[in-house]
């Protein structure tokens, strides 16, 4: 694409997004941004420092002095945390449990939508996430909202813990709505289908089928604008 567009997937736990948004990077060549990464670093930090989400100002000034990069790399994105990779910690059980109540701090989401509007002002960005349609990029060019069954969710989840994951199907999937439940019944920025959003749900779609779609939706796009 010589036009660089932006490109905003949102959508639940486990419908695919960071899969299917680096996929759909690759292919244009454009930079990935995983924004739920960084609410799963700031998360990671504030346990390992005994700071409770209720503390929110504590929170604040931790998070605004913490230096959070998001780094590409040869298997993808990595994460730093006041230079340390904390790229394999941010998806233990204990960060999948508590990310949702620190992502509810609303000085903590401004100080993130902020870091995450930078890194889209030159275009080129797929950005996956929660609330990246409705707040962090009301007017990226193309909009996708993924969705799939809870339990289609669960399974994918399921499918990717290793032997030593003691963790069951039901016990993944009460944890997994439990999560959505939180996210879209915050007050600020909830998980929410744009309404210029595409909804895309891939219960029954394979992950090549979700990557060929959105890169439809951007070519789409792109001769739509062509015409005008
Ligand atoms: O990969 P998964 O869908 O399980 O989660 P994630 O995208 O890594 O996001 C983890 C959590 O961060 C979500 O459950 C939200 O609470 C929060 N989040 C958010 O509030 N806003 C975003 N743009 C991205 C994530
Ligand atoms: O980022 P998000 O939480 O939305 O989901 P993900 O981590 O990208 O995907 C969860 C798992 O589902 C991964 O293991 C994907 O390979 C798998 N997946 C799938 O089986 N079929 C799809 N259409 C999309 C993802």
């Amino acid at each position: 694409f010589n036009d660089r567009i932006n490109i905003a997937i949102d959508g639940p736990a486990g419908a695919g997004k960071s899969t299917v948004a680096r996929l759909v990077a690759n292919e244009l060549s454009y930079i990935y941004v995983d924004t739920g990464a960084m609410y799963r670093a700031v998360t990671w930090f504030m346990t390992k420092l005994g700071v409770e989400p209720e503390c929110q100002d504590e929170v604040l000034r931790h998070t605004l002095n913490m230096v959070l990069e998001l780094r590409p790399g040869s298997e993808g994105q990595k994460v730093f945390v006041d230079g340390e990779d904390v790229t394999s910690y941010i998806r233990s059980t204990q960060v999948n449990s508590m990310v949702s109540r620190y992502a509810q701090i609303e000085g903590l989401r401004t100080h993130l939508v902020h870091l995450q509007r930078q890194m889209a002002l030159r275009k080129g960005v797929v950005m996956d996430g929660r609330d990246i349609g409705t707040t962090v990029l009301p007017d990226a060019e193309v909009k996708v909202f993924l969705t799939a069954s809870v339990k289609e969710r669960a399974l994918r989840r399921f499918s990717e813990l290793s032997d030593a994951d003691d963790m069951s199907l039901e016990q993944l999937e009460k944890d997994i709505a439990k999560r959505d439940a939180l996210d879209e019944q915050r007050e600020i920025s909830p998980l929410r289908c744009a309404e210029d959003a595409t909804v895309l749900d891939t219960t029954n779609m394979n992950i090549q089928q979700v990557v060929t779609t959105i890169v439809s939706f951007c070519k789409s796009q792109r001769d739509g604008e062509k015409i005008r």
